[in-house]
């Protein structure tokens, strides 16, 4: 009888992140053609790790090798400092690797990052899981029918606790040396994400940033004015160029989840996404007095065809791996929203000053 085909899986970093892929990865594992082998786990925190391979069925391993070394593909999910020093090990070992987001705390180590999965040449994917969201893929279908004309504007608002609390059960975003920055670069690089992702790239920015929390470094709100690469120089000979504004809010109201609304203006349609970032409500208005709204079920139903893999990010990345083909979205994706992060902060140290993003 022929052997069952395997994929070894290993876990670097065993909290929060790691247990949400743990779970998605066991409802759709019974779907994959082949049998999920849970491998080694390493934690610098051995009584979570411990409780993790308990509750998954993986394997307490000594130090970050052993897990690669146990495994087909690696999964670091380890607070964001140590992404870099991971990231080396898995692609020198010439393993598949599922990086979390942001990929560094600064943008040097996330181009090096990139160089890394380059030189060795591994499957890659990064935990920008709302690339595979059917709201903003319907949104980003929405904005650019033809039918809508052209896109002129986009208010973007991210709203959460502040995650040293709650049920992130950790205190690490607090500290500017293990997460690089705050409420933007930790949770918004996503909606940066999803601005290039459904409006398009990002040319300028002007930026301000505030911290109530008092904590240096860790900003938790942030304002920024962007104009886009969807350019019209018409004939007329005015400039025609999509505007938009990001506000990112940590405030202390722990009665309010996670919340992001987003509204997009085109010359003939109107577009929010509101409610939850995976199954909406996505609405939308048309100039003939045309609107619709799609939720839940039925949005996930029409959007299917617009999902370039797996609808489910953690079964895409291991067809990708076991298949030996290229991930998304990969490191190069997640490269420019870190440049675009990096241009924000940037305007918001000098004052707002407009700053071209390097990414174009
Ligand atoms: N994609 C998303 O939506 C999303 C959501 C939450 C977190 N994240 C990202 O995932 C990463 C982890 O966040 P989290 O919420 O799971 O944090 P967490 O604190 O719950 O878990 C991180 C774990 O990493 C461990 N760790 C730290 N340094 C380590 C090292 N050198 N070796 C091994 N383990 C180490 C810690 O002990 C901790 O258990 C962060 O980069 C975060 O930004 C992404």
């Amino acid at each position: 009888m022929a052997a069952v085909p395997k994929l070894k899986i290993g876990f670097i970093g065993t909290g929060f992140i790691a247990t949400y892929h743990s779970k998605s990865i066991r409802r759709v594992e019974q779907t994959l053609p082949f049998e999920i082998e849970r491998a080694g786990v390493f934690d610098v925190d051995s009584a979570r790790a411990t409780s993790f391979a308990t509750a998954s069925g993986h394997h307490v391993m000594s130090s970050p090798q052993e897990v690669i070394d146990s495994s087909d593909v690696v999964y670091i999910c380890t607070w964001t400092s140590e992404h870099l020093e991971m990231v080396r090990k898995v692609a020198q070992s010439g393993k598949a690797l599922f990086c979390e987001k942001p990929l560094a705390t600064n943008i040097a180590d996330a181009q090096e990052i990139v160089r890394l999965c380059e030189e060795f040449n591994i499957t890659n994917q990064v935990g920008l899981v709302l690339r595979h969201s059917p709201a903003y893929l319907l949104a980003r279908d929405l904005t650019h029918a033809p039918e809508a004309g052209r896109v002129m504007s986009v208010i973007f608002r991210d709203d959460q606790f502040i995650p040293v609390q709650g049920h992130y059960d950790s205190t690490w975003r607090g500290d500017v040396s293990r997460a690089g920055a705050g409420t933007l670069l930790e949770h918004s690089i996503h909606d940066i994400d999803m601005l290039h992702a459904v409006i398009g790239p990002i040319a300028e920015v002007s930026a301000r940033q505030s911290f109530f929390h008092g904590i240096k470094g860790i900003e938790d709100v942030l304002t920024a004015n962007f104009s886009f690469s969807v350019t019209d120089d018409s004939t007329r000979g005015v400039r025609a160029v999509a505007l938009g504004s990001l506000t990112s809010i940590w405030h202390d109201n722990l009665a309010r989840p996670s919340l992001r609304r987003v509204e997009i203006f085109c010359e003939k349609r109107f577009i929010t996404i509101e409610g939850d970032d995976w199954f909406g409500p996505v609405s939308w208005t048309n100039s003939d007095g045309s609107s619709g709204t799609l939720a839940g079920d039925e949005l996930v139903a029409v959007t299917r065809e617009l999902i370039p893999d797996h609808p489910n990010p953690d079964a895409a990345f291991l067809l990708a791996a076991y298949n030996r083909k290229p991930a998304y979205p990969d490191v190069s994706v997640a490269l420019s929203a870190h440049q675009t992060v990096d241009a924000i902060y940037r305007s918001a140290r000098e004052g707002g000053n407009n700053i071209h993003v390097g990414n174009n």
